[in-house]
């Protein structure tokens, strides 16, 4: 009988370390001297690993904004910030990043959320986010959204109406919660007609009591580090994951809902208020490519209305009442200018069209939207079809709205709310440095109807109510962690308020 070949475990050990050393020093050598990148400045360790810039935002939290700023105010607009990334901070080459599209100026998005979503949002390549948009650009447009106006107003009474209940009563009202409700059931309107999204459907008035869970990991950087995990995941039923966290019940509670409102839209084909719904729309669409006319596309596209246009203006809100409250000069001038259109008892909101031309209004809001950092971060973009070029460098580049919203030349002081910056900008640069809605083809298109929620929300309840600030600070709505979205610090219990009176 032949002996067994036996190999000798220590040298096969040896040999595979070996080969995974010189594997690591080869990647670190091409990184640090022969990449095309390796010419541009800055931190050592960034170009060698993303283990650099995960520590920051997955272990940390959120943080690597706050590095890529020091980092830009130590080597200039442009710096390395891991192996394959450039960070710009420079608003002159803003427009050639997030460029307004047609056929010459593709831009692809990277994987960038912990889920890969199969919605317009996030759709990497350019051509078919391009159709998906063209689908929806009609519902999303200006004249959609002022259709949309008797709607929302009636949406602001309602929530109106439920504070003015807490009136004299010393109740503590968390703002955010209220504000977040607002939107959800905007959101719900705009997408499925008269059902509502919002926690408050059911008459749940302990809502306006509930404080946001903050204490969250990363996942975006996780999913950045691991996208393999959450490929897994993906697979795995809703209900099947609510075994291990019972909070994804509520996830797919949700998932099931949006399903059933998408089912009644599709079942009527009354257009609303002369506006075909946003689901007839991709439906019927000529643009909306064959493969996603299904079901299970429509109904990720409602979740992403849902997730983008939900907390993103709720929070501005939020920034903005705090910031009022806490300024009495704001508050007394605010008020002053809203009088001039709301003269009679200040019950009846004027056309939003009107509210717009009100400048303190509007520096309030803009800063509102400023200091809320709703999307604070970098937004990668390639190009396909042509290479981009700054200061000499080929690129994978982003720019982040928190940097160029604290720029100190432009916004002096710039954690400070001044409303009379955006009156004061005689020469526009105030203006084109906000980019809070990013900009180009892949920029906001929930924009219009994000400005036809704030400006009445913000006139509705100013020019109605005496509020006043319980036991809460500047650090309650300071911007602590990146997490695509912004975050409060960790223990914050928000923006709490107590109604004094009620007009
Ligand atoms: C103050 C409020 C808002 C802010 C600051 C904001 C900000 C942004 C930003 C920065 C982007 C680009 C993200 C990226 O490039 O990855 C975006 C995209 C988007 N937003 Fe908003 N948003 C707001 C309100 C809304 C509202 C009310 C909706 C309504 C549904 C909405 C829906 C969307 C959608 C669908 C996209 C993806 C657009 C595309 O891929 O072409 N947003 N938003």
């Amino acid at each position: 009988m032949e002996s067994p070949v036996i190999i000798p475990i220590a040298p096969a050990i040896q040999l595979c370390i070996t080969l995974f050393l010189i594997y690591v020093a080869s990647q670190a050598i091409y990184r640090l001297y022969l990449s095309p990148l390796s010419s541009i400045p800055g931190p050592k360790w960034a170009p060698l690993t993303y283990w650099y810039e995960f520590y920051y935002d997955g272990y940390q939290g959120g943080k690597y904004i706050f590095k890529i700023k020091e980092f830009h105010e130590k080597y200039g607009p442009i710096v390395r910030i891991n192996p394959h990334h450039v960070h710009i901070n420079d608003i002159s080459f803003y427009d050639t990043i997030y460029a307004p599209g047609g056929t010459k100026h593709l831009r692809n998005k990277i994987r960038w959320l912990a889920m890969d979503l199969d919605a317009m949002f996030d759709t990497y390549d350019a051509a078919l986010h391009r159709n998906r948009r063209a689908a929806v650009a009609s519902p999303f447009s200006k004249q959609a959204i002022r259709a949309l106006e008797p709607a929302i107003f009636q949406i602001i009474d309602d929530s109106m109406g439920r504070l003015k209940k807490m009136a004299g009563t010393n109740a503590i009202v968390n703002i955010h919660a209220v504000w977040s409700n607002l939107t959800q059931e905007v959101i719900g309107q705009y997408c499925f007609g008269a059902s509502s999204m919002s926690n408050l459907r059911e008459g749940n008035e302990e809502a306006l009591f509930m404080q946001a869970d903050h204490v969250a990991p990363n996942l975006h950087a996780w999913g950045r580090m691991f996208p393999w995990v959450f490929n897994l995941i993906e697979k795995i039923p809703m209900s099947v994951l609510a075994v291990f966290d019972r909070r994804l019940l509520d996830a797919d509670k949700f998932d099931k809902e949006i399903g059933a409102q998408i089912m009644n839209v599709l079942k009527t084909d009354e257009p609303r208020i002369g506006i075909k719904n946003v689901f007839h729309e991709m439906r019927d669409s000529k643009h909306l490519p064959p493969e996603d006319k299904r079901f299970s596309y429509y109904k990720v596209e409602a979740a992403s209305f849902v997730a983008a246009g939900t907390e993103t203006t709720a929070s501005a809100l939020t920034t903005l009442t705090y910031f009022v409250l806490a300024n009495p000069d704001i508050l007394s001038t605010l008020r002053e200018e809203l009088k001039t259109v709301m003269p009679d008892g200040l019950t009846e909101l004027p056309p939003t069209s009107t509210l717009e031309n009100l400048p303190y209004l509007t520096g309030v809001i803009q800063e509102g939207i400023r200091l809320s950092f709703s999307v604070p971060g970098r937004l990668p973009r390639t190009a396909p079809n042509e290479e981009l070029v700054y200061k000499g460098y080929r690129l994978l580049p982003g720019q982040s709205s928190y940097l160029l919203h604290t720029d100190e030349k432009v916004f002096p002081e710039p954690l400070e709310f001044k409303p009379e910056r955006w009156i004061n900008d005689t020469d526009f640069s105030v203006r084109r440095h906000f980019v809070a809605f990013s900009r180009g083809a892949r920029g906001c298109i929930g924009i219009n109807l994000a400005y036809a929620e704030l400006y009445p929300a913000v006139a509705a309840l100013f020019s109605r109510f005496e509020l006043k600030l319980y036991k809460t600070s500047g650090r309650d709505v300071e911007f602590a962690s990146d997490m695509f979205i912004s975050l409060r610090p960790e223990g914050s219990q928000g923006v709490r308020v107590q109604v004094v009176s009620a007009a």
